[in-house]
């Protein structure tokens, strides 16, 4: 028999689990011209802001051992201009699209997703709550379980649409943001953005960076991400988007088996745009070999060792 691959995110029907993540394809056309988007469970856009916005001092990326960092800044045209420029374009193919949002002043997401609310051709909203909130010294609005949670709620009053919210692995203790998330009303959760991180050229003594300070994405984070999953997992009903350097279908095995429901491709589709075609067949052969008929059935069942102090780090 063969698998079925198809999940259901929070009432958006994916084909299969696997979905592209903020920042790392543009708004489509990028990597329509490689294949119809419509192979994807779903497509997620960059992060638009209220207005335009010009992003990051050069240079934005430096390549690190197994992994990129970036400091980009969120470039953007607009959420008018996203509307009229990219919004059509996605419309063309029968792939779920996912709106990220971004601010640097909290009442902003709310007036992002009423404005985007009006609008065919969206199905969900994505909360990236791990910009610096400007208003307060440029500290991520995501590291404060309260300020998070006031964030989704305002969005949730403002849409329709179901609302994600995407959580900084820069914290301390990502399951009490999740439960403040999800009491807040958010459908969904994703994760992780990317880790803060830097880098310093010897020669010049020079950061790497333009921004000097950015974030770490690639297998480099892999492991960090499996273990931010698993604790999102054990302390919320909602579901998981899973991701943080998934490049093989094996790496989407792992995060399904800490609980994700989708799994997000980002850094690997810069060195091959088709990997996502290799993540899909490979987990739908996986699934086969092992007699499974439904993603459900592996969904969050790792099996624990026995004893509790095996469990301690
Ligand atoms: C170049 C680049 C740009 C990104 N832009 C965004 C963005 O606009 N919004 C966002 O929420 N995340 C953004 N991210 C973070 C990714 O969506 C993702 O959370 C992170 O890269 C981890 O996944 P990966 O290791 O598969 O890339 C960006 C990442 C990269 C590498």
């Amino acid at each position: 028999m063969k698998p079925d691959l198809a999940v259901d995110l929070c009432g958006i029907s994916m084909a299969n689990p696997v979905v592209t993540v903020s920042g790392t394809c543009g708004n489509g056309r990028e990597l329509a011209r490689f294949y119809d988007l419509g192979v994807l469970g779903a497509f997620t856009v960059k992060s638009i802001r209220l207005e335009k916005h010009p992003g990051n001092p050069l240079p934005r990326i430096a390549e690190s051992t197994s992994g990129v960092l970036n400091s980009i800044g969120i470039p953007s045209e607009g959420v008018r201009h996203f509307i009229e420029y990219d919004l059509p374009f996605l419309r063309q193919y029968r792939v779920p699209v996912i709106a990220s949002i971004a601010a640097t002043r909290a009442e902003d997401y709310a007036r992002i997703a009423s404005i985007l609310d009006g609008e065919q051709g969206i199905s969900a909203i994505e909360v990236n709550v791990s910009c610096p909130n400007l208003e307060t010294g440029g500290c991520a609005f995501g590291s404060d379980p309260e300020v998070t949670g006031q964030i989704i709620r305002g969005v949730k009053e403002s849409t329709r649409f179901p609302v994600i919210a995407k959580l900084t692995p820069n914290v301390t203790d990502i399951a009490l943001i999740a439960r403040s998330v999800e009491k807040a009303g958010a459908d969904a959760v994703s994760l992780i953005n990317t880790l803060a991180a830097m880098s310093i050229d010897i020669e010049t003594r020079r950061p790497k960076l333009g921004n000097v300070t950015g974030g770490l994405s690639g297998p480099a984070i892999k492991p960090v991400a499996v273990r931010m999953v698993w604790e999102v997992y054990k302390a919320v009903r909602i579901p998981i988007i899973g991701f943080g350097g998934i490049s093989t279908w094996e790496d989407g095995v792992e995060f399904i088996l800490a609980g994700a429901t989708a799994i997000g491709v980002g850094t690997a589709l810069f060195r091959d745009p088709w990997v996502v075609f290799k993540i899909i067949g490979g987990i739908a052969r996986y699934m086969e070999d092992r007699g499974i008929g439904r993603l459900d059935e592996i969904r969050g069942k790792i099996i624990l060792p026995q004893s509790r102090d095996a469990c301690l780090p």
